[in-house]
């Protein structure tokens, strides 16, 4: 197989790059040589995807059995057309990873692949969609869905659609499972968002990189949500993160009204934390059917925590900053249980 990996420098495009070239395939990765290096071994191309020469320069070292695209994260849809639309008949097939918020029902409803989409043209600017009051629907799944729409465009039914929820794992930039395990370890009474048993079904990015190179492989189609299918407990996630630390911690269950009178605010300030009903009711089985195989959590959690530590706590990234509660606010409502 030769494939070409549109980002490749970065937590799931390294990991797809790192684990094609272990298949013993051919893979060039295309970015702008900002977010990290390029993997060992690839065949690095250095452009910006917005800018049509830089693709047409890129289109020259066709042609690819199949692109990955995970680079489109914050690209408007009329982007992402102009990436399908010049490289099409260097490409056989176009495996786009695309995210769950391109669902009219997220995170409120629980979802299959066949749940409606968000509305938005293939050739729309940054500008079109908007985000809710409640934080949904937001622009970003607006922008994704239009980038899905552009896809089909160009490649029809030769275009498969990977619809992640939350992805963790070694090289995680976000500060999602690097907060809750910094947070462990740091130990001592620390909030923990009830209720215990709560099901929550983040995915490992190795995980979804493999299963995005079965897919680059294959001649399906369509949308495949790339959700844990059995999940973790947020007790057992935090039990993992205690565990990984070493730590003798101890989560402290607040119920979702107190944090909310205390003003945390959801998925940010306590990472992974969100009411809404259908945040972890996304059902993945199509892909499951089609290869998904997802490792325990304990696992992810583990070799996230020997990265992190190894590394010396490497992000230097702007969502990082977004992420975590300050210790004042969190001694704070702790004090007042
Ligand atoms: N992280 C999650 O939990 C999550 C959940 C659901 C879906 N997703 C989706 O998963 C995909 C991968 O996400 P990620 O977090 O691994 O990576 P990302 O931050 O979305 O992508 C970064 C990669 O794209 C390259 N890139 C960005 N802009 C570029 C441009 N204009 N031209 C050329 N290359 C460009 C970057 O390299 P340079 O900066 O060097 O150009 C880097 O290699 C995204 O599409 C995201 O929407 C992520």
């Amino acid at each position: 197989m030769r494939i070409l990996v549109l980002g490749g420098t970065w937590f799931l495009g390294k990991a797809i790059a790192e684990q094609a070239l272990a298949r013993g395939w051919e893979v060039a990765t295309f970015n702008r040589g900002r977010s990290g290096q390029d993997v060992a071994g690839v065949q690095p191309v250095h452009g910006d995807r917005t800018v049509h020469a830089d693709l047409v320069r890129l289109a020259q070292d066709g042609t690819w059995d199949a692109v990955i695209d995970t680079s489109s994260s914050e690209l408007a849809p009329r982007d992402v057309l102009l990436a399908t639309t010049t490289l099409r008949d260097q490409v056989g097939r176009w495996v786009h990873i695309s995210t769950v918020s391109v669902y009219e029902g997220w995170p409120h409803q629980a979802l299959t692949d066949g749940s409606p989409l968000l509305e938005c043209p293939p050739d729309a600017d940054a500008t079109y969609g908007y985000t809710g009051e409640d934080g949904s629907p937001t622009l970003y799944g607006f922008q994704k869905a239009g980038g899905e729409r552009a896809v089909t465009a160009a490649f029809g039914d030769s275009a498969a659609f990977l619809r992640p929820g939350v992805i963790l794992g070694p090289g995680e930039y976000v500060g999602r499972l690097p907060w809750w395990l910094e947070r462990a370890k740091r130990g001592g009474r620390f909030i923990a968002p009830a209720p215990a048993k709560q099901r929550i079904q983040p995915v490992d990015v190795r995980d979804v990189a493999q299963f995005a190179l079965d897919q680059a492989a294959s001649t399906t189609s369509g949308g495949y949500n790339v959700t844990h299918p059995v999940g973790t407990s947020f007790e057992e996630f935090l039990s993992g993160c205690l565990a990984a630390t070493d730590s003798t911690g101890t989560p402290v269950w607040v119920e979702p009204e107190v944090l909310k009178e205390h003003g945390v605010a959801q998925w940010t300030e306590l990472p992974l934390w969100r009411t809404h009903a259908g945040v972890w009711a996304v059902d993945s089985s199509r892909a499951v059917d089609a290869g998904l195989s997802c490792r325990p959590i304990a696992e992810t959690i583990r070799d996230t925590w020997r990265w992190w530590a190894a590394d010396g706590r490497p992000v230097d990234h702007p969502r990082w900053a977004e992420h975590g509660i300050a210790p004042e606010k969190e001694a704070k409502i702790l004090a007042s249980l």
